[in-house]
């Protein structure tokens, strides 16, 4: 139940019911204390942040000169504590630092991606895992994350969808406020949190072509629709921070958009945290076009309502001369100082400045490195098994592949504080659970990119003397995430070539694939007996996987991802509208007749080389056992504008093992005075059965959920019929019908 409770809660906060962070009336009575003695120089200083140089003379006068308000990147809890005295004891004011780092899916415990986590549909374990981050993070000094990312992610292409939790906004809304819990927990000031900072703030996932830091174009509603409600649930979770995006949006980069910053996060949301630049992104303002000079962007970033200048140095060099200038009034500056302030007392750190070095360094405890297997267990996504799985009287396993025995690349992108030798990797792990005799090791290829061939012949030769081939394919770690955008995303190198000559061997094959991104993997997937997908699992990738495939543990991953049958399709997503053609009849590229005329292949929304829909759907993932969805049982057909239902489906296990199944909820509304998705997720329930046992799942659907924007002011529920879907993934399914009333 705690999971569940856990689970409702996240919903909750999600969608509004649960308040942001009340203003503390005595904390607020500090803060402007504090700002009557500021000098302006101080006050510009706080606004400041900058990299971690070590306990440089450059630092430490920056530091006691009162220049920097937030040092990023500096991990040694030594040097943390010795800038934080100069800051607190020799500095004109004592104003602490905060020490900020991206710590994205783990700080030395490393867990999955938040792709991977979104696999999980698990808030409770999400958040389980932030807890462990701030904790190990935290015994260092780091007080501030640049997590969660919440950017509603639909192009694979895009290398930073990696770190996100994919392509549906009301899972980025559920597992964004996890993480937030998972930092914050309910009291920021306690010393083992971290202040969360959701970002990037905003549609840096729509990216045109899926090409990092590119342009994007978003009619207010698909903003309203998509990008915005993961940031606004991660408002009323109470994130102390947000951070800006690098793209424009119709034009003005997110660093100087006034209507995002103020009019959307300030006055509708009422927002009271602090928002940092992205690195650069201020500076970033010239080479867009935007800003003619550095002194610019700090003009049209601080009237933007961007508190924080995160390594443009835009405004220690050029604020305090617009202020004598009068083009930015000092009570902006002043308002942006509050913002720095209230994190900096939210976190406690007036009080307890300093690292207790009596408990720094806190990494891998048992509950960490278990939690981290769990994960990678949970996020793990079956998605075929001919029985080969779970393994049965295997004596002998070729493990082959080239992420078969990556330490480094097994963690995923953004680890900057990863120690590999802790990472344990799926020969590890196969070679501890089945003995050294039983494993024949043999990559064939070195690294995932790798296209020569040589090392082949090995692999297959290992494979012809085994049982079971388990072949470890993917990406290295540095395809994907930021600025790795791939054109092409099936697997790289020659590792498809492989896959063939070891599905030649005709011995059973099961195709395990480590990667951050949605990859072209269908063709291979087919050739093999069993896959199974995993993005990058960090630290324990290797004992989960070696769980799954012996059947210690069973795959409940579900995709929080479209898989593409061609990168072509990207953007790809399910929730997608319906155009007055949809696709039927088609005729495919390679059935089409000679000299075929105009209209013989149909008229309707397709490709011919790769027909429609994904290779595998959002929200599929298979289990060792089966699951079986009774009729779904509604507690009325219709309901008022304010009214609510309940929709109910008995789901058994039909199989011979325990098993978890994430039970989804999916609404259409069939006419709109706007054309409305074809499917939305508006619920999940994570349920365990023993086999045989059957479960009743109940979902309460307010028709306030099925409410969406006509324009940037109006958001309407409108009367009409829906269909209703309780399943176990976005494909499948009976709908039932309802209506909502005038
Ligand atoms: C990077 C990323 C951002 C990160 C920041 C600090 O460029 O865009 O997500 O938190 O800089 O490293």
């Amino acid at each position: 139940m705690k999971r569940l409770a856990g689970m409702l809660l996240c919903a909750a906060v999600a969608f509004g019911s649960v308040a942001a962070p009340a203003k503390d009336a005595e904390m607020e009575s500090k803060i402007d204390a504090l700002l009557q003695k500021m000098t302006l120089d101080e006050k510009i200083g706080q606004l400041n942040q900058q990299t971690g140089t070590g306990y440089s003379d450059a630092m430490v006068n920056a530091v006691k000169g009162g220049a920097v308000g937030s040092i990023l990147n500096e991990v040694d809890p030594e040097i943390v504590n010795k800038l934080q005295k100069e800051a607190v004891e020799n500095s004109r004011l004592g104003i602490p630092l905060v020490f900020a780092r991206d710590v994205i899916h783990g700080f030395k415990t490393i867990f999955p991606i938040p792709l991977g986590q979104a696999a999980t549909w698990n808030p409770a374990l999400v958040e389980q895992g932030a807890r462990i981050a701030a904790e190990e993070a935290s015994s260092v000094g780091i007080r501030w994350t640049f997590s969660p990312m919440v950017d509603v992610s639909r192009d694979a292409r895009w290398g930073r969808i990696a770190e996100s939790f994919g392509e549906d906004t009301y899972l980025s809304s559920v597992l964004g406020v996890a993480m937030i819990k998972g930092y914050q927990t309910d009291d920021l000031s306690q010393p083992g949190t971290m202040a969360a900072c959701t970002k990037h703030f905003a549609c840096y996932g729509a990216a045109e072509a899926g090409k990092d830091y590119n342009t994007t174009w978003i009619p207010e509603v698909l903003l309203r629709e998509v990008y915005l409600p993961p940031f606004e649930a991660a408002v009323k979770a109470g994130s102390a921070t947000f951070m800006c995006s690098f793209n424009d949006i119709n034009g003005v980069p997110s660093s100087g958009n006034p209507y995002l910053n103020r009019t959307i996060l300030r006055d509708e949301w009422g927002y009271d945290g602090m928002l940092v630049s992205d690195w650069g992104s201020i500076q970033q303002m010239i080479p867009h076009g935007f800003c003619t000079d550095l002194k610019d962007a700090a003009l049209k970033g601080a009237l933007a309502g961007v508190d924080m200048d995160m390594e443009s140095y835009a405004y220690v060099n050029h604020l305090k001369e617009l202020v004598e200038e009068g083009k930015v009034k000092e009570s902006v500056i002043d308002e942006m100082v509050r913002n720095v302030l209230r994190l900096k007392f939210r976190l406690g750190l007036f009080e307890n400045p300093y690292v207790d070095m009596a408990t720094a360094r806190n990494f891998y405890t048992g509950k960490a490195l278990s939690a981290a297997v769990k994960t990678v267990e949970e996020g793990a996504v079956l998605l075929k098994n001919n029985g080969v799985l779970p393994f049965k009287q295997i004596k002998k396993i070729a493990l082959v592949g080239p992420m078969a025995d990556d330490k480094h690349n097994q963690a995923g992108t953004w680890c900057f504080d990863l120690e590999k030798e802790h990472c344990v990797t799926p020969l590890q792990a196969l070679t501890e659970m089945y003995g050294k005799d039983a494993v024949v090791y043999a990559p064939g290829l070195e690294y995932s990119r790798d296209k020569n061939e040589q090392g082949i012949a090995e692999a297959v030769e290992a494979a012809k003397n085994a049982d079971v081939v388990v072949m470890v394919a993917g990406e290295e770690a540095v395809l994907s995430g930021e600025a790795h955008s791939r054109a092409d995303i099936s697997l790289p190198g020659a590792q498809t070539k492989m896959i063939e000559e070891l599905k030649a061997t005709g011995k059973p094959l099961v195709l395990v694939i480590m990667t951050g991104r949605p990859m072209t993997i269908a063709y291979e997937a087919n050739l093999a007996d069993a896959a199974l997908y995993t993005f990058h699992g960090g630290t324990m990738a290797g004992s989960a996987i070696a769980n799954l495939l012996s059947g210690k543990s069973v795959p409940s991953g579900k995709l929080p991802v479209s898989l593409p049958k061609m990168v072509g399709q990207e953007p790809l997503y399910y929730n997608h509208k319906n155009t007055g053609r949809p696709a039927s009849g088609m005729v495919l590229i390679d059935d089409i007749p000679l000299e075929a005329s105009q209209t013989s292949t149909g008229c309707t929304s397709y490709y011919l080389d790769a027909g429609d829909g994904p290779a595998f759907p959002f929200g599929y993932g298979l289990s060792y056992t089966t699951f079986e969805y009774g009729d779904v049982r509604l507690s009325d057909d219709s309901m008022g504008k304010d009214g609510k239902i309940e929709a109910a489906c008995t789901v058994k296990n039909t199989g011979s093992v325990a098993a978890s199944e994430t039970v989804q909820l999916y609404v259409r509304d069939l006419v709109g005075s706007l054309v409305r998705p074809v499917k939305e997720l508006k619920g999940f329930e994570k349920i365990y059965l023993q086999p045989g046992e059957s479960r009743e799942v109940k979902f309460t659907l307010n028709a306030s959920d099925l409410a969406f924007w006509t324009s940037a002011k109006e958001k309407i529920v409108e009367p009409g019929e829906f269909d209703l879907w309780i399943s176990g993934d976005s494909a499948s399914g009976t709908p039932v019908k309802f209506n909502v009333t005038e």
